[in-house]
């Protein structure tokens, strides 16, 4: 319930800077309601006129242009409530989407670990629409019908009160079988609208994979799990359709009953004088006018279903917290930066790091090595705030990384990740010589730390970032992380020929460090390390 309050709290924060807009609606839809109840009763009026022989043909011609004058005066604010509502809807839509990519560009890694692509996609544009329909074909119309139901019932009741005894019988009775069939409907949207996520979250996974799809043959396999998928939307689709089936001939049924019912009892009314022909006319009329809202019930509901099911997914992206951001600025003033019993884990309780303790102090150089998993790149993620540690602390000079600005510290960061895509619309792709035939992931390599080295940084930190490189190329880029003074450097590699003299080398191994020291230390010391760079020493001797 008080989730429910929050959620409409929140759409109507949008709506709110509409709603003078809203009310201009509102009033021209009540002027709509009004001229549509007094239709009948011009004609009920000429009818009987007529019968009695009372009536002059000047009356008849003004009672014509009278009614003529309704339909322009309907035609004339229908269109424009509808105009507004379309205007203000799309207005409202387009700022709730704005508000929310700017929200989601905000959230933290590991939300969009959990989320796929598919499905934010579909939030951000599937859901938005679904609340436009509600706002432009519900909320308003809904209210109009409603009124005019009312009217109705209240015409009818006022001059006929026994014909309008039956007939709010029989409204009751529809209603209340409505609510029954409410909760039949119910089910059969949840189930449509879970297929039809299943399916765009398949095709989405499929169409990304679909280089190792085709790599392994696997395009068969993969169109039978489609199938299943497509089959269930299917099937969804056609449960909604006889539910359907069911309700709306239900509705016509009961109103040509009822019609039949008024026709019976009315004709013995009219026969007896308690009634005229010219009031039995207008019942009948206002009867359709009645039973129609109800026949667009239905349709109405799966709108209304679908937009508090959209608007509960948007809300519960609202309600993921942004990034922690702090207020420090991260500069050149800097003089450590240190991980302290640090545990970390993407996923519970299966931890990455274990109680990792590490300082880094301005100008030095670090580089890190170990087996794929052992965590080097998980440290990257910590000290980038793509994610926060769940025990232990990240500090910069003493204070807790959260308490910087993110923005400060990733501008001072010159990263180059294991999978940094390079982007083909950076401003300032220009700037960069023989951009435009970029064919392998070694050339992308390139660009990305001819990139990295055009820009004014502290920290350097490459990700396997030479791994496509070959070996020329790789030794340029030692060559230029040695010419680089004072700069404080973090460079994971695999392979050992990147590492200098001064150099800090961690090896991490199943998130733990189990050997730290200088090349010549380590090497001295005869232990993994050493392993491994004999290793490496004879591969590349060979
Ligand atoms: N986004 C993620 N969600 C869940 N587990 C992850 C994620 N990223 C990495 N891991 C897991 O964390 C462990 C360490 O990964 P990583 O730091 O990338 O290792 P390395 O860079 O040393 O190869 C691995 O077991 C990996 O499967
Ligand atoms: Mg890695």
């Amino acid at each position: 319930m008080n989730r429910d309050r929050s959620i409409l709290i929140w759409l109507v924060r949008f709506a709110k800077p509409y709603i003078s807009w809203l009310l201009l609606a509102f009033a021209s839809m009540i002027i709509v309601a009004y001229f549509e109840l007094l239709i009948p009763y011009k004609i009920k009026e000429v009818v009987d006129g007529i019968l009695s022989g009372e009536i002059t043909q000047n009356i008849i011609k003004s009672s014509a242009y009278s009614i003529l004058g309704f339909i322009a005066v309907i035609f004339i604010f229908s269109s424009l409530f509808s105009y507004i509502l379309n205007i203000s809807g799309q207005k409202i839509m387009f700022n709730i989407r704005e508000s929310l990519f700017g929200h989601i560009l905000k959230l933290p890694q590991s939300y969009f670990d959990s989320n796929d692509v598919g499905r934010i996609t579909t939030r951000v544009t599937n859901d938005i629409n679904a609340l436009n329909e509600f706002y432009t074909n519900v909320l308003v119309q809904f209210t109009k019908d409603f009124l005019v139901v009312l009217g109705v019932l209240f015409l009818i009741l006022s001059f006929n009160p026994f014909l309008g005894i039956i007939i709010l019988g029989i409204n009751i009775f529809v209603i209340l079988l409505a609510l029954l069939y409410r909760a039949k409907l119910r089910r059969v949207y949840t189930k449509l609208r879970k297929t039809i996520a299943q399916l765009n979250s398949f095709i989405n996974e499929s169409i990304r994979a679909i280089t190792l799809l085709k790599m392994y043959n696997k395009e068969s396999l993969n169109y039978k799990r489609f199938s299943f998928y497509s089959n269930s939307n299917y099937r969804a689709n056609l449960d909604q359709m006889y539910t359907f089936a069911m309700f709306r001939p239900f509705v016509e049924f009961t109103t040509v009953f009822t019609a039949g019912v008024i026709i019976w009892v009315g004709s013995h009314q009219v026969i007896q004088a308690s009634m005229t022909i010219g009031e039995l006319l207008a019942v009948l009329f206002y009867l359709r006018m009645m039973f129609k809202p109800i026949l667009d019930l239905a349709d109405k509901y799966n709108i209304l279903q679908s937009a508090l099911a959209a608007s509960e997914n948007l809300f519960n992206i609202v309600n993921v917290e942004s990034e922690i951001d702090g207020q420090k600025i991260f500069n050149d003033d800097f003089k450590s930066i240190e991980f302290k019993n640090v545990w970390f884990s993407y996923e519970k309780d299966n931890w990455v790091l274990k109680d990792f303790s590490l300082e880094i102090k301005k100008g030095e150089s670090f580089v890190l090595i170990g087996s794929t998993g052992s965590g080097k790149t998980t440290i990257l993620n910590l000290l980038l705030g793509f994610y926060r540690p769940q025990k232990g602390e990240i500090l910069i000079d003493n204070s807790p990384l959260e308490t910087f600005s993110i923005e400060s510290i990733r501008s001072n960061f010159s990263v180059i990740m294991q999978d940094t895509p390079l982007f083909n619309n950076v401003p300032d792709k220009d700037d960069f010589h023989n951009i435009k035939e970029l064919k392998s992931i070694g050339e992308k390599q390139i660009q990305n730390i001819k990139m990295m080295m055009g820009r004014a940084f502290q920290v350097i930190v490459l990700d396997e970032a030479t791994s496509n490189l070959d070996l020329d190329l790789e030794r340029d880029v030692k060559n230029y992380l040695r010419n680089i003074q004072d700069k404080t450097s973090i460079v994971i590699a695999h392979r050992l020929n990147l590492i200098k003299d001064d150099d800090i080398i961690i090896l991490l191994k199943d998130g733990k460090i189990i050997e730290k020291g200088t090349h010549i230390d380590l090497i001295d010391k005869k232990g993994h390390y050493h392993g491994i760079f004999s290793l490496n020493e004879n591969f590349f001797k060979n």
